[in-house]
């Protein structure tokens, strides 16, 4: 019996105002004051954080950045740096979704060095990592698995390897309503968990693995229930908070 702790975490990706995000939270807290043994995380975009930060704090529901700059300060127009983020009380960041990755260039390269600058911050990282179609169709999805994880983590020292999540979202999954099947989130979710234990068998038995693409309310509790699959990272189910808080429901 795993002692890892179900991580739900809703990526809102460029959707909701501050208006708009806390009618989403005081709809939220009430359905989810109750999931006892599951962490809750919302991503909302950088503008509505700090009020998220306020309306969730003493509940249960953490809240996440969607990305962050590697380096401390300097001259990157646009960008935000982990200790922004920390002085806000954010409890965590997605790095390297794979829509940063296709869309932003996000590199394996910026991305270890945005992991230890997270954790260096206190902040709780989600590391995606996730094959396209053309890739699982060529039989590449283990290498690309193990490239983007030895990349990712590469500066991450052994003994703090749980501290970081890893997101597998295939990337044929997300936003596509093709969600993998239960086989392939547990092989995949398996093989990621083995690549963990190649630097330490402790901190891989410890590390959350979750699972993101196309989760809703209806697949969650068959994905949820899988044994190295520890969570989801949910897109478009979470930005309905009686959709999002089914699913928290299901990982209980
Ligand atoms: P989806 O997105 O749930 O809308 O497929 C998942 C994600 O991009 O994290």
């Amino acid at each position: 019996m795993s002692t890892r702790a179900p991580l739900i975490a809703g990526n809102w990706k460029m959707h909701k105002t501050i208006a708009e995000a806390e009618s989403f939270i005081q709809a939220l807290l009430p359905r989810v004051s109750a999931a006892d043994g599951v962490d809750v995380a919302i991503c909302p975009p950088f503008t509505a954080l700090a009020a998220m930060v306020d309306s969730a704090r003493g509940s249960r529901v953490q809240v996440y950045a969607q990305n962050m700059h590697q380096l401390q300060d300097g001259a990157f127009t646009g960008e935000v740096s982990a200790a922004m983020l920390a002085e806000l009380d954010v409890d965590g960041v997605i790095l390297g979704h794979s829509e940063r990755r296709e869309l932003y260039g996000e590199s394996d390269r910026a991305l270890a060095l945005k992991v230890t600058a997270a954790l260096a911050a206190g902040l709780h990282p989600i590391l995606c990592v996730g094959e396209s179609e053309s890739e699982r169709e060529r039989g590449d999805t283990e290498r690309k698995l193990r490239h983007q994880i030895q990349e990712g983590l590469g500066k991450v020292p052994a003994e703090q390897l749980a501290e970081v999540a890893i997101a597998y979202e295939p990337i044929w999954a997300i936003g596509t309503g093709a969600v993998a099947s239960p086989e392939q989130a547990q092989d995949a979710a398996a093989f990621i968990r083995a690549l963990l234990a190649g630097r330490s068998a402790e901190q891989a038995e410890r590390a959350r693995v979750i699972y993101g693409g196309s989760v809703n309310a209806g697949n969650a509790a068959e994905l949820l229930a899988l044994p190295d699959v520890d969570g989801a990272l949910v897109g478009g189910a979470s930005l309905d908070p009686v959709q999002f808080a089914a699913i928290v429901a299901a990982a209980q």
